[in-house]
Formats: structure tokens, sequence, C-alpha cells
């Protein structure tokens, strides 16, 4: 059979089965979790599945009568794993969730399955501003890269930082943080000198690092994802940038609370913007990562682990709303407008987008006790994606 004949067959498969009740009134109400146990993005996984077991170990296994249960599946962050996953969940297990997604590609794979089964896709990690428009079904309580990359703009325009070198990871989340924040930026008279791109997949950043000193910059705005920042803060410090005086600001992917303390000093004063710190000061967070931390054999919660417990907090409420029903439209009906208080602060989902409003946080590393911290300084409320604003 032909890619194309594969492809309309699995999705007649998916629609013949799209109108069979997946939850008879006893059942169990299914949660396919699609998420990167392993490879090169695997501690998205770690972390996301951590909040998702602490989210249910916290509020109970039931909702609205009906039992949930959690199915785990790696796709290793691959997104034609991805797709064969998240069609296995609709038709074989009859899930009335997919949820996870570590990666853009990967949510973008499984957005067409969502159409055409009706099962809401709750995104819990990945940051392409696009990838909800990719269906009526997709709901995300993660991020989109520029909602923070445009306020780093704005704080560096207004701290004195002219001439920067961008360096983002090659994939669609990277060329959203470069659009958005040079946009931004350049039009608030600041001057992006060279826009350099490295390979998502195993990157050496030390070559693209001695390209962005050679260029004399007042600062880096840097994107990598969730995992990689460890790398690039070490070679950072070895090319010698931070002894050069060249700032690192960019979104908080690269500061990712999972890595911080591994990265030693040469990463202490770098500003970004983003959604979560693990040294939020509310009693919320103070919980979550006191809880977090004892569940998981001290393991620092990270932004990741957020969009995962916040996403089962999405998928709660909305069963509670919808008294356990499980038709797709009802779910994401209820689920439009949610608002509520996350350990990031208070978030809602947008009712038109389907898309997380959040506050963001602009924060400087610095030393608290013997421990690296994102500090949070300033708070920029209630951030819809700019990227979507725009369009319209
Ligand atoms: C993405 O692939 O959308 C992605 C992954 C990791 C991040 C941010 C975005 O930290």
């Amino acid at each position: 059979m032909s890619r194309n004949g594969l492809v309309t067959a699995s999705a007649a498969i998916v629609l013949a089965l799209s109108a069979v009740d997946r939850a008879p009134a006893q059942d169990a109400v299914k949660i396919g979790l699609i998420l990167p146990m392993t490879g090169q993005q695997a501690s998205t996984g770690r972390q996301i599945d951590a909040a998702v077991r602490l989210y249910v170990q916290q509020n109970g296994a039931n909702v609205a009568g009906k039992k949930v249960e959690v199915i785990l599946k790696d796709d290793g962050a691959v997104p034609d794993n991805t797709k064969r996953l998240a069609q296995e969940l609709i038709v074989n297990d009859k899930v009335a969730f997919i949820a996870g997604f570590g990666v853009t590609p990967a949510a973008l794979a499984a957005a067409p399955l969502a159409t055409q089964a009706k099962v809401p896709e709750v995104i819990m990690a990945a940051g392409t501003s696009i990838i909800t428009e990719r269906s009526p079904y997709i709901v995300r309580t993660s991020f989109t890269l520029p909602q923070s990359s445009v306020i780093i703009a704005d704080w560096a325009v207004k701290n004195g930082i002219r001439k920067v070198v961008s360096i983002v990871s090659d994939y669609a989340p990277g060329i959203d943080s470069e659009t958005s924040f040079k946009e931004r930026f350049t039009a608030a008279g600041g001057q992006l000198v060279e826009a350099i791109r490295v390979p998502f997949q195993n990157p050496d950043f030390a070559p693209f690092l001695q390209r962005a000193r050679d260029a004399q910059p007042d600062a880096i705005f840097v994107f990598v994802p969730s995992g990689q920042g460890g790398a690039f803060v070490k070679q950072f410090a070895e090319r010698g940038l931070d002894k050069a005086g060249i700032k690192l600001i960019g979104p908080g992917d690269v500061t990712d609370d999972d890595l911080l303390n591994g990265m030693g000093d040469a990463v202490i004063g770098a500003v970004t913007a983003h959604l979560y710190s693990a040294a939020h000061p509310s009693d919320i967070n103070k919980a979550f990562v006191a809880a977090f931390k004892k569940a998981n054999a001290g393991m620092r919660p990270n932004f990741m682990a957020v969009g995962g417990y916040d996403g089962m907090h999405l998928i709660y409420a909305a069963l509670k709303k919808t008294n356990g029903a499980t038709e797709g439209d009802a779910l994401v009906g209820a689920m439009k407008g949610m608002a509520w208080e996350s350990p990031r602060g208070p978030i809602s989902i947008d009712p038109e987008t389907r898309d997380i409003v959040q506050n963001i946080y602009v924060r400087k590393v610095e030393k608290v006790g013997n421990e690296l911290y994102n500090v949070e300084f300033a708070t920029f409320e209630a951030v819809k994606d700019p990227a979507k604003a725009a369009k319209k």
C-alpha cells in the first residue's frame, strides 16, 4: 500500500471507531500519555510522568464516579512513533484523552488523529505556537515560545542590551523563539547581528559559540529544548563567553530547573523569561515542590512537570464538569475558559484558541544557600500567545 493509502486506511479505522462510546458507565476513563521516556528528550518524559503520578496520588484515581487509568507510552520523541501509539491508544485502548507530547513534531503528528477520532489532545510540553491550530481538539497546558521571547526582548532593550546574537535549536520552537525575539527586539532599536541555528539532534555548540563570541555582542539569546541546557552552558563557559562579559538571555528552557544545579557558577546572572521556577514563592508551589521531591528521590520539578501536573488538573476538572461523560466535544467545551491556580501562578485556557494564558516571570540565576535557582524579579500577568494575537 502507498503511504497515502496507508494513511487513508488508518484514518478510516479511526473514523469507524470514533462513534463508539469510549467509556461505558462503570468502566475506566483512560488517558493515553505519550512521552519521550528514552532518547535525547527523556528528561521531559521523566518530569511529566512523575508529575502525572503525583497528581493522581494527591487527587485519587476516581473522578465523577469513574476510575481514571493512565496508560504511559514511550515515543522517544520520534513523530512516527507518536502517531502509531496515538492510533493504538485510540483504536485499541479506547482512551478518552491523548496527552503528553514532549516535542512539537510529536504533537503535530497526533493532531489529525485527534480530529478524526474527536479525542482531546492535551499538550503538556511542546511549545510551538501553531500546534493548537492543527486540531480543534488540541488544548495546551505548557507554553508557547513567543510568550517568553517577546518579554525577554523588552527586558533586554530596557537594560541596555543593544547588540545580540541568537542561537536556537533548528526546528519549529527554535524558529518561533528566534522570530518573535527578533521582531520585538529590532522594532525597539536593538540589533540582531547574527541568527545562528544549531542542529536539534546531538548538537555541538562549541563552533557556534565561537562564532557568536567573535561578533562581540552584549548578549546571546538562546533557545535549546529542555534537557540541552547543561551542555550549552558548559560550552558557553569553556569558550570563555562569560569571562568576555557576554550576557546569557532567552526563554527559560536553557536554565531548566532539572539541570540548573549542575551547571556551575558560569550560569549565575543569566536572565530569562519563563512560566515557571521551582523557586516561585507561592504556598501552592512550595507544597508542590516538596511533594514532588519526596515522591521522586529529591528530583526538582521543572517547567515540563508543571505542564503535566496542570494537564491532569484540566482533564480531571473537565470530567467533573461533564459528570464523567467522555464525548470529545463536551470535554473540549468544558476545558475552554477554565481557570485555576497552578504551582506556576494563576493560569487559564483561552476559550478562543484553547491555548494557555499565564504569567511570564523575568528571572535571574542566583545562588540561594548552596543551590542555583531562577529567582523571579518581575511578573507579566495573564500573557496570551503573542504569535496568535499578531495574526488577528
Ligand atoms: C518543543 O519541541 O516544542 C519543545 C521542546 C522542549 C522545550 C520547548 C519546546 O523546552
